[in-house]
């Protein structure tokens, strides 16, 4: 006689059985009167970089590509088109004599009493447009002829070539002029063209052709994309760093950032190429230049919207060392320098100075009060420290509150670390700026990596970083579920060492779905829409959950560090008079964990328990999936100071108590 096994037999029997789940019991303590750290306003922020077509083609809300014809090769993005028999030449003037910031311009003849001539713009992969909101198109003109006008016609085309806007605009002058028209859109669509028409034989000569929704971040004229600022106010951050990352630094010196070339009238700031347009040979993207539309007086209001202290990073004579590495001579380094005290005169200076009257003059009286600014991005070796030497002496000599981000290097590891860092710590340097792409392990295993950092000596801006999936730089890099968990868990360590680490930032922030050069990045857009990333909602959660005081959670007596998959942090919020635990359980079963906690009178009954999870470990959001994972808040009813709360694998989990006393 053959035997069943009791599965099969219970299968016979019509009796379903379930494994039973393996489930964790964990008594967590903590100690919410014992003060460990004063957790930092800046703690969390976020780091903007033209890469990815975050700037133009992302929040810098400009529809037209190349719109003052200064791409290397002049009529990039642009097609000549012809209708009802028009026809005419296009020719790209070059005044660089004259205008040296925006040296071409491109004159248009109609060649034809009748029909249509001119050009259509392909936008930034196409444009995004919305029914019934309004669009402003603008353009400097010239007509040869006023005596026989050239006429101008807008029109916008949905991806078939149906009509989709249109507006008409009869430019007059003989000296260069703005002309203004709006219009609404009578649909939405992802991917329009703008088509120019021409009509009328004659010539007339157009630079600074621009096309913008009326509808931007605070509606400002020629401003940012709402939704898109939208996110990044979402996530409260502390600070906003930026230019960049190496965008700072330029491929070459002649292609770093320059911030006095991206403040003033835009049609006179200076366009150049975006060093991400040709840094990946398998992500080329001849397409991205920077109009600087998005330059260093929108950035300051852009921090001062969202609630963040600035912080601008600046070149400090050195180009970017993975690529040419040039060098500024340190007899020559005087104008990088002054560039630099320039900068903060001009976000704080009164109206007696220089750089504080031009701010003023720019609309804003009102000092950005600028505290924190990066000398150099990501540099390393003794060339760094020289050029850092003098610009730490100059700057502290005439402004001794700036507080000086310097760089720790690529690696947060290695000789090239090692180097600066005992370095810039001899030299007492205030904030060291730490980057790590590593995989999602490394997160894991370095979660105590401040534990045991100098607690007098410089403190840390982990400035750069993120979970990979694959390689450094590998198009197929991931913002999955485990990479932004590790994360999560990693975030615990630099929580509980506020102390040292009084600032952190995801890098890169910005990608676009069509136009990108590096992968993982914490949102990304097409023309329309965006979504934020597992990653993203990890980042916000910290943000928002981050309190006032550090205060230790224990397991089995030790800080909660990946004893059987867990990792925790809890804070108190002195504002809101509660207590907030994190923990992440990044083990694939289960846990129940019961807090014993002291030093309060006991809670409220009712808590909030908000959760990031997913039995997954490679869900991703996306445009189609935007919220596939997501933080999930619910009400928690609380009794006495008696705590349990079941963990689900591979969760993040934030408790807010409001304490009784
Ligand atoms: O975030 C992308 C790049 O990574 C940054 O520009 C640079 O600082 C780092 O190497």
């Amino acid at each position: 006689m053959k035997f069943l096994s009791l599965s099969a037999l219970l299968l016979l029997s019509g009796i379903s059985f379930t494994k039973a789940q393996p489930v964790n019991k964990l008594n967590y303590v903590i100690k919410a009167d014992s003060i460990k750290a004063h957790v930092q306003p800046t703690m969390y922020g976020i780091f903007f970089e033209d890469i990815n077509m975050a700037a133009d083609g992302g929040v810098y809300a400009e529809l037209v590509k190349n719109r003052s014809f200064e791409f290397n090769d002049n009529l990039m993005g642009w097609a000549k088109q012809k209708k009802n028999g028009g026809n005419g030449t296009v020719t790209v003037v070059d005044r660089a004599k004259e205008r040296p910031e925006n040296p071409h311009y491109i004159t248009l003849a109609v060649n034809t009493n009748s029909g249509y001539f001119g050009l259509s713009n392909e936008g930034f992969r196409g444009m995004g447009i919305k029914a019934d909101e309004t669009y402003n198109f603008s353009v400097f003109a010239h007509q040869h002829d006023i005596t026989n006008p050239v006429k101008l016609a807008i029109e916008l085309h949905d991806s078939t070539g149906v009509v989709i806007g249109r507006a008409s605009l009869n430019p007059v002058g003989k000296e260069w002029k703005r002309y203004h028209v709006s219009f609404k859109a009578t649909a939405t669509t992802l991917k329009a063209q703008l088509y120019l028409w021409c009509s009328h034989k004659g010539s007339i000569d157009l630079d600074m052709v621009s096309l913008f929704p009326q509808h931007t971040w605070k509606n400002r004229p020629g401003g940012l994309r709402a939704d898109l600022v939208q996110k990044l106010y979402d996530l409260h951050p502390g600070f906003l760093r930026f230019p960049g990352g190496c965008i700072v630094e330029g491929r070459d010196l002649a292609n770093r950032y320059q911030w006095k070339k991206t403040i003033g009238d835009v049609d006179k700031r200076e366009n150049i190429i975006n060093r991400w347009n040709v840094e990946f040979k398998h992500r080329l993207t001849p397409d991205y230049y920077q109009t600087f539309g998005l330059g260093f007086m929108e950035y300051f209001m852009l921090a001062e919207d969202i609630g963040a202290s600035p912080l601008p990073i600046l070149n400090c004579g050195m180009a970017c060392q993975y690529n040419t590495g040039q060098l500024v001579p340190l007899n020559q380094i005087d104008p990088y320098i002054q560039d630099a005290l320039d900068l903060i005169e001009f976000a704080n200076g009164s109206a007696d100075t220089k750089w504080g009257r031009l701010r003023i003059s720019l609309g804003h009286p009102k000092p950005f009060n600028l505290k924190l600014m990066g000398v150099g991005n990501e540099q390393w070796g003794e060339q760094y420290i020289e050029r850092w030497k003098v610009f730490e002496k100059a700057i502290k000599q005439k402004y001794p509150y700036m507080q000086l981000v310097s760089s720790a290097g690529p690696d947060p590891s290695g000789p090239k670390f090692d180097y600066l860092n005992a370095t810039l710590r001899g030299f007492n340097a205030d904030i060291l700026d730490e980057h790590y792409y590593r995989n999602p392990e490394w997160f894991l295993k370095n979660v105590k990596r401040y534990d045991d950092y100098d607690r007098k000596g410089s403190k840390i801006f982990a400035g750069e970083y993120a979970a990979q999936s694959g390689d450094i730089g590998s198009p197929k890099n991931k913002n999955n579920w485990e990479c932004a968990m590790s994360e999560a868990a990693f975030m615990t360590g630099l929580e509980r060492n506020a102390d040292v680490v009084i600032m952190a930032s995801y890098a890169p922030l910005l990608a676009k779905v069509d136009a990108w050069q590096w992968t993982p990045d914490l949102i990304w857009f097409d023309n329309l829409t965006s979504y934020g990333t597992p990653n993203y909602y990890v980042q916000q959660l910290y943000s928002v959950n981050k309190g006032t005081d550090v205060v230790p959670i224990t397991l089995g007596g030790q800080a909660v560090t990946g004893q059987q998959g867990q990792f925790a942090s809890a804070v108190l919020d002195k504002k809101t008079n509660e207590l907030v635990i994190k923990v992440i359980n990044t083990s694939k079963d289960k846990s129940t964990a019961s807090f014993d906690i002291t030093g309060v009178n006991g809670f409220k009954s009712e808590g909030l328990l908000t959760t990031l999870q997913s039995d997954d470990l490679d869900i991703q959001n996306s445009i189609s999936k935007p919220e596939a994972i997501k933080p999930v808040t619910r009400n928690m009813k609380v009794s006495g100071k008696e705590l349990s709360l079941e963990l689900k694998p591979y969760s993040f989990n934030i408790l807010r108590l409001k304490m009784a006393n």
